[in-house]
């Protein structure tokens, strides 16, 4: 396997190569080895660690602390993959230098690569300042789970013209701005691929943004089939392993009752002698 360490220049080549980026998220460094063995190129440190990992209801409650946490825990894997620190709600909206210093932070505490903002032109400045000061940026548009509570919910975003025209409007806003890509979440495949032949350099990544962006990414928890509740639409599982957890722990749990875990191939052996002097 390639072992040369993935950037944001690879990023922009595959672009120009015509060849697919995968980006799955990590929160933790386990996970991060395993993404990162199967040769996906970016692992992002998404902010759904909070619903996915925390047990909060949607990702508005999550810290920096948090986020700086699982960073750093997927750091340790020392992947092969860029690692994009997502930055949580509320530590860049209030005010631009604050924001600057949060995104500073990942890239100075944990050492990942490049940060990730929700938002469309109106941060296309902070994104500007961020880039200027040496901090890689990958936008995301469409459906932005921060803003939920002014979205409405989780709705399929650009489907009226109007819509789309602000959709267009900001990925060239942050492409101008400097981002080396931006997540398309929630957007008509046609849409999608309108933005993404429009994007002369940034790369596309959609997650429900259908079959025409330069790459997709997927919630690890939901291509692994990990949880069993709602699946949006766009999530194909790969695997389940809902149940084949469930059942490994079932299984442990029926041979520790019946005293068959552990056996002697799992246990450790003295010598009878020693337990005579005893
Ligand atoms: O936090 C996250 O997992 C994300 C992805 C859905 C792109 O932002």
């Amino acid at each position: 396997m390639d072992t040369k360490k993935i950037t944001t220049a690879v990023i922009r080549e595959m672009k120009e190569q015509g060849e697919p980026v995968t980006m799955v998220t990590a929160y933790d460094v386990a996970m991060a080895r395993n993404a990162d063995e199967a040769g996906i190129e970016i692992l992002l440190v998404g902010d759904s660690v909070g619903n996915v990992m925390l047990g909060y209801p949607s990702t508005v409650p999550v810290t920096m602390d948090e986020m700086i946490h699982h960073t750093k825990a997927v750091m340790r894997a020392n992947p092969r993959a860029l690692v994009v620190g997502d930055m949580p709600f509320m530590s860049y909206q209030a005010d631009e230098a604050e924001g600057l210093r949060n995104a500073g932070r990942f890239l100075k505490e944990t050492g990942c690569g490049a940060v990730k903002l929700e938002g469309g032109a109106e941060i296309a400045p902070l994104v500007k300042k961020m880039v200027t000061a040496g901090i890689p940026v990958c936008g995301h548009i469409g459906l932005t789970p921060q803003s939920v509570n002014t979205m409405g919910g989780f709705k399929v975003q650009g489907r009226d013209v109007a819509a789309a025209r602000k959709l267009l409007a900001d990925a060239k806003a942050l492409e101008e701005a400097g981002c080396f890509a931006m997540v398309l979440e929630c957007v008509p495949a046609a849409l999608a691929a309108r933005v993404t032949k429009e994007l002369a350099t940034a790369v596309s990544i959609g997650i429900g943004g259908g079959n025409g962006c330069d790459g997709q990414v997927l919630v690890c928890n939901d291509l692994l089939g990990i949880s069993d509740g709602f699946t949006p639409k766009f999530v194909k599982k790969y695997a389940n392993l809902h149940g084949q957890i469930v059942d490994a722990f079932r299984a442990y749990s029926i041979e520790v009752k019946s005293r068959a875990y552990p056996d002697e191939e799992h246990s450790f052996s003295i010598d009878e002698s020693v337990l005579k002097e005893l």
